[in-house]
């Protein structure tokens, strides 16, 4: 066996977004050692894309807000397939966990009497999103990597994780990955290892989501035995660019519809208003009058439609787009620059301003934005202990995108970044908990390693083969048109019978060039996390024969009670990428009494 560049931890923590980063601040606290890789720079994670908020219920504008309220719209917004206890923990916490950035130095807005601003967003009852203009996520990850280096912890950047490692008894052992810039391996030996990888997107053709959201801590964790629950609740985020193409999916913050922006089609409707869902239809206002009421005072009137949950505006939209209604480059518009002064638009959403300015060149200001669904998160992920983030692989954590549970069928928007701190948090407490319990590995599969180093260097070996850049294209343009927004049964077998073929193709991807600077072996190495997570999806929208937050069929437009009582969870029995899986039904939890009544109302 060859001698790699190896380190040790306690702790090893894989993806540096909002998760990864709270997670190391715990762990060490707790005087573990700790290492994060990252395939990424520090600084550059999915999370800044989180531009208008972190939900957490302080009260600061609407004192009668609170956890239970919390609690309650996030259940409803995931259409109740969430796990309860995260949902709890996260609502209760969430407010912690905001004063803590501040006193480690976050500047959020502030109102009048210099408390952290709040704002309002979709399916909250009450404006709860704590925000630095429309740049919070990228705030919170300032906030915390500083925090993280004054610590001195190390960090491993352009450093890309292959495989987790095990022990001889079946524990988590370490992992191996290598150095973007060069090529050369390294090992890393862990007595625990915290998966904050962050998501999926990139296997959509249209979406948020930049280069390094390729699945692999979802694909990783299933190789080494977790299970992954609720892959098919894919999250469209109502409003991306649509134009110009170059930028298309880019995202346009939920925080322009929270600071009174609206939608519009082609006829200059304010069409949203056609499409209120039964379950929304008390709270929801009936007239431009009464929606516009209700952004000076939330007593008065009731919450414009623009602010329903974002699967409802997603599917609106789509519709418009549809029926004919859509603007010229296959959107609708997006108007707040009619609504508010041109000084509080660039107050309150400097980085929309700048980004239709620049690439677009639109004045938010004075004209409309051409806005329509992207891809933006996955509710799915791996299967945790709501409070430790433990995976059923003993040493295995997970926090974040990459955890699922807390959101059910459709994420809040908000929601996230609350979710990465929360548990984050948690998850660097519980691998302190099972250290300090005197787990951890015995031995170190070197037989993993030298497994995924052969397979990662495959690629190089083939004289004539595919090119990986062919492969990930037809994979998104497949993903986008069959396992999109809106599904049906035929799509969706197509779209599995698609992945096996570019499995196939995957397996005979061929790379030139050295493993030095090599984006093209980069992306092949990315290729198979991309594909697993594509068939979790896929077979998970298969088998869910109902429609439910981020998972719509054209074949069971509704819900169905009995599809509310499980998951979906899938696990591979052999490790390996393309082995075979099962996806079987996992009960939901049982919610005790007191929470049950909270949601009585909200059904
Ligand atoms: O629209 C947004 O600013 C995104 C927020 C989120 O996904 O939580």
């Amino acid at each position: 066996m060859t001698d790699y560049e190896h380190h040790d931890y306690d702790v090893l923590i894989i993806g540096a977004g909002g998760a990864g980063l709270r997670a190391a601040i715990e762990a060490k606290q707790r005087g573990l050692s700790v290492g994060i890789v990252t395939k990424s720079l520090l600084g550059k994670a999915h999370t800044v894309m989180a531009e208008g908020g972190m939900a957490a219920a302080m009260g600061n504008v609407y004192p009668e807000d609170n956890w239970q309220v919390h609690f309650r719209d996030t259940m409803r917004g995931g259409k109740f397939l969430n796990n309860y206890r995260m949902a709890e923990l996260h609502a209760k916490e969430a407010p912690d966990r905001v004063r803590e950035l501040e006193q480690w130095g976050a500047l959020f807005d502030r109102t009048k009497d210099g408390k952290i601003l709040q704002r309002d967003f979709g399916g909250h009852r009450y404006a709860r999103l704590a925000h630095v203009g429309d740049r919070t996520g990228l705030e919170l990850i300032r906030t915390l990597q500083q925090k993280v280096v004054s610590m001195g912890t190390d960090v491993y950047m352009e450093c890309k994780v292959l495989r987790l490692v095990h022990d001889e008894h079946g524990a988590i052992a370490g992992a191996v990955a290598y150095w973007r810039p060069t090529g050369q391996f390294v090992t890393f030996g862990a007595k625990s290892i915290i998966l904050a990888t962050g998501g999926v997107g990139k296997s959509w053709k249209f979406t948020s989501n930049s280069w390094e959201s390729t699945g692999d801590g979802h694909a990783m964790a299933l190789w080494a035995g977790a299970e992954l629950i609720d892959m098919e609740a894919i999250q469209f985020h109502p409003t991306g660019m649509v134009w110009p193409l170059s930028v298309r999916g880019l995202l346009v913050t939920e925080g322009v519809r929270g600071d009174g922006g609206v939608l519009r089609n082609s006829n200059g409707e304010r069409f949203m208003f056609n499409y209120v869902a039964d379950m929304f239809r008390a709270e929801t206002a009936e007239s431009e009058e009464e929606a516009d009421r209700w952004y000076e005072d939330h007593s008065a009137g009731r919450r414009p439609p623009e602010l329903l949950p974002r699967d409802e505006v997603a599917r609106a939209i789509n519709a418009e787009v549809k029926n004919g209604r859509g603007s010229p480059h296959g959107g609708v518009f997006l108007d707040i620059g009619s609504r508010r002064s041109a000084e509080f638009i660039r107050r309150r959403l400097p980085s929309m301003y700048h980004q239709f300015m620049e690439l677009a060149g639109v004045d938010i200001t004075r004209e409309s934005m051409e806005i329509g669904p992207t891809c933006h998160y996955i509710m799915g992920g791996v299967k945790v202990d709501a409070d430790t983030a433990a995976t059923r692989v003993p040493g295995l954590f997970a926090a974040g995108e990459v955890a699922g549970g807390m959101h059910g069928a459709n994420r809040l928007g908000g929601n996230s970044l609350s979710d990465l701190v929360v548990f984050g948090q948690r998850a660097g407490l519980g691998a302190a908990a099972y250290l300090e319990g005197g787990s951890g590995p015995r031995g170190f599969d070197r037989g993993e390693v030298e497994a995924a180093i052969v397979q990662a260097t495959a690629p190089f070996e083939r004289e004539s083969g595919e090119n990986p850049y062919d492969i990930q294209r037809d994979l998104q343009e497949m993903m986008q048109a069959n396992v999109g927004i809106i599904r049906n049964g035929p799509e969706i077998e197509e779209a599995i019978v698609a992945l096996e073929t570019l499995s196939e193709r995957v397996r005979n991807v061929a790379v030139a060039g050295g493993r030095a600077y090599n984006p093209g072996w980069n992306l092949a190495t990315d290729l198979p996390s991309m594909i697993t997570v594509s068939k979790c999806t896929a077979r998970g929208a298969l088998e869910r024969r109902e429609s439910r937050g981020g998972h719509t069929r054209e074949d069971f437009p509704k819900a169905d009670p009995e599809f509310g009582t499980f998951n979906l969870a899938h696990s591979v029995a052999d490790g390996r990428w393309d082995g075979e899986f099962t996806t079987v039904r996992s009960p939901l939890l049982v919610m005790p009494d007191e929470l049950k009544a909270l949601l009585e109302e909200a059904h």
